[in-house]
């Protein structure tokens, strides 16, 4: 395996003639040592079973590569580069949407091995590899003392969430998970590796803050690491009657506006079971501390009747994998979402309901897809978030602090492939009719006008224009850098996943 990219260099450029003819899989089997899996080999259909959603297991790659190294990375590039096969790249697989992390019948690069977890105590810095989850990464640092920014279901995939920018339990006191990446190791389409950080590739360098797969293959995340101690949370599960939703939409409204301490985090989610009528909310809490200060979270705790509380004193490892009770897998999933601003308190009840209710009327009307459950997660997106991204050095979303804003994530999950155009067309109905209730109060006053609402990456559905909901400049500075980097639209029109619309 050591030795592979050696004989590697030379084969690739003996082949390139020929390689059009001949697939990336073939080519990389007879040609290198790198680890290549075909259909039925237990490394093959395990690696399969690791998608969220059932619909990314079911479409079958022609095999999975698993490169240990940044130069076999680069090697597997050359010969793609070298043919026009299309392709994906994979990491944790969470990414619900179909073919953006997995494909049919063409090669899958898994990153699984990339899994490098290296701390730094004096630089304070941690490299991690984009095969990590989030609790392996939690895993490794525990006990060190430090910590990194983060996913906050340990789950999740490393690779992906970090180019969607990333949202954290610790984003109001740090921001985006991205801002908290010092440099990239990046495999452009042309095979060569560069090391990206601010100073020496300042445009690329912003470009990935953000700005998805359409740059390279990343290799390895240097991240600022953080004194860590021991973190309090968990969850609180109350039954979703009509005064309790009441007083969650309230909570979480007033929670956004006054945000008091930046180290807390929370996530206030809704949950349907249509099947079987059982309505829950489900709130994460979060504190970097090991007690929150008297009084943040009164809001939630003051709604009576919750059924379970979890919260306690514990490490930043054991609260990451123990949220992993939310990952439920077996299903088909679905994600979307919408940016809304925050209403003044005068017109929070309204406003905050009118989006619920209308939650609750589209889901009514899949009640009868087998094994639908659907959920709603408001996601505070405070002025501090913008402020300390911006002081960080920004990223492709650059978030002003004009107003405070919620970001709304849905999810769709179901049995069967079947029902997915029905929930297709449903996802695009909940989340448009969020943008239209929010464009309307805005006409009525009740919302602030000519506001800012760029879509978050990570929870967008497949057909959501994110780059069309950057500001123009940040767009543009997409463009440019693509051109730079991407000239043959190798990851453009060979790989899917949120990409940079042309100019025309
Ligand atoms: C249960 C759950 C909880 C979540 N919680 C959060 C959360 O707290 N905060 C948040 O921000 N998001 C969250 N997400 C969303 C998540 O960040 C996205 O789904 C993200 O894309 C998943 O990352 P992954 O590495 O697992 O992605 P994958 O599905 O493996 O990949 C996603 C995309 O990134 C590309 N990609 C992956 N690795 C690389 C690489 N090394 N180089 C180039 N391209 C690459 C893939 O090709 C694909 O297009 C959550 C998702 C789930 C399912
Ligand atoms: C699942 O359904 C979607 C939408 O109809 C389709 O694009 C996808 O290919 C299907 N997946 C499988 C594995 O058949
Ligand atoms: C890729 O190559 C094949 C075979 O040469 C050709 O038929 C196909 O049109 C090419 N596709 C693209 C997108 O260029
Ligand atoms: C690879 O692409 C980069 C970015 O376009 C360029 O700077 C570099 O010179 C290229 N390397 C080779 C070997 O062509």
């Amino acid at each position: 395996m050591a030795f592979s990219t050696v004989r590697k260099s030379f084969a690739v450029a003996a082949l390139a003639a020929v390689a059009a003819a001949q697939s990336t899989c073939d080519l990389v089997g007879s040609q290198t040592s790198i680890d290549s899996y075909k259909r039925f080999q237990i490394d093959y259909t395990s690696e399969q079973s690791e998608y969220w959603s059932t619909a990314c297991s079911d479409l079958k790659p022609s095999c999975i590569l698993m490169p240990t190294t940044t130069q076999e990375v680069a090697a597997i590039v050359s010969i793609l580069a070298a043919n026009n096969e299309s392709f994906a790249i994979k990491s944790g697989g969470h990414n619900p949407n179909n073919y953006f992390a997995s494909i049919d019948g063409g090669p899958l690069i898994s990153t699984k091995k990339l899994d490098q977890v290296i701390l730094d105590p004096v630089a304070q810095t941690v490299r991690v590899g984009p095969g990590n989850r989030w609790d392996e990464v939690s895993g490794a640092l525990d006990g060190s003392g430090f910590s990194v920014v983060g996913g906050r279901i340990g789950n999740v995939g490393v690779g992906g969430y970090l180019l969607g920018a990333g949202l954290s339990f610790m984003s109001t006191e740090y921001g985006w998970a991205a801002n908290s990446i010092l440099e990239y190791e990046l495999v452009l389409a042309n095979a060569s590796v560069v090391s990206v950080t601010e100073s020496n590739h300042p445009d690329l360098f912003m470009a990935l803050k953000g700005g998805g797969s359409n740059f390279g293959i990343v290799t390895s995340y240097l991240l600022q690491a953080y004194p860590q101690g021991d973190v309090w949370g968990g969850n609180l599960i109350f039954d979703a009657t009509p005064e309790i939703s009441k007083a969650m939409l309230a909570a979480v409204r007033d929670f956004t506006e006054n945000y008091d301490d930046e180290k807390a985090g929370i996530i206030v989610t809704a949950e349907r079971t249509l099947a079987t009528l059982v309505d829950l909310w489900v709130i994460f809490l979060y504190y970097n501390g090991p007690e929150p200060p008297e009084g943040i979270f009164d809001k939630f705790f003051a709604i009576s009747k919750f059924k379970i509380n979890t919260c306690k004193t514990q490490s930043m490892h054991s609260l990451l994998s123990g949220n992993n009770w939310a990952i439920v897998k077996g299903s088909v999933y679905t994600i979307g979402t919408e940016t809304m601003p925050l209403p003044n308190e005068a017109n929070g009840a309204e406003v905050m309901q009118k989006i619920f209710d209308h939650w609750v009327d589209v889901s009514n009307k899949v009640q009868l897809v087998p094994g639908l459950i659907a959920s709603i997660a408001f996601q505070p997106l405070p002025k501090k978030l913008a402020q300390v991204a911006r002081a960080k050095g920004g990223d492709m979303l650059d978030v002003d602090d004009d107003i405070d804003r919620i970001v709304l994530e849905l999810d769709y999950s179901f049995v069967s492939n079947l029902s997915y155009p029905k929930i297709d067309q449903t996802m695009r109905d909940t989340y448009g009719g969020f943008k239209t209730i929010v464009e309307d109060y805005q006409d009525s006053g009740l919302l602030p006008k000519d506001v800012y609402l760029p879509l978050f990456q990570n929870d967008c559905f497949y057909p959501q224009d994110y780059f069309g909901r950057l500001k123009p400049e940040k767009m543009a500075l997409a463009r440019r850098v693509q051109a730079e980097v991407d000239p043959k639209g190798m990851w453009k029109t060979r790989t899917d996943g949120f990409k940079i619309p042309s100019e025309y």
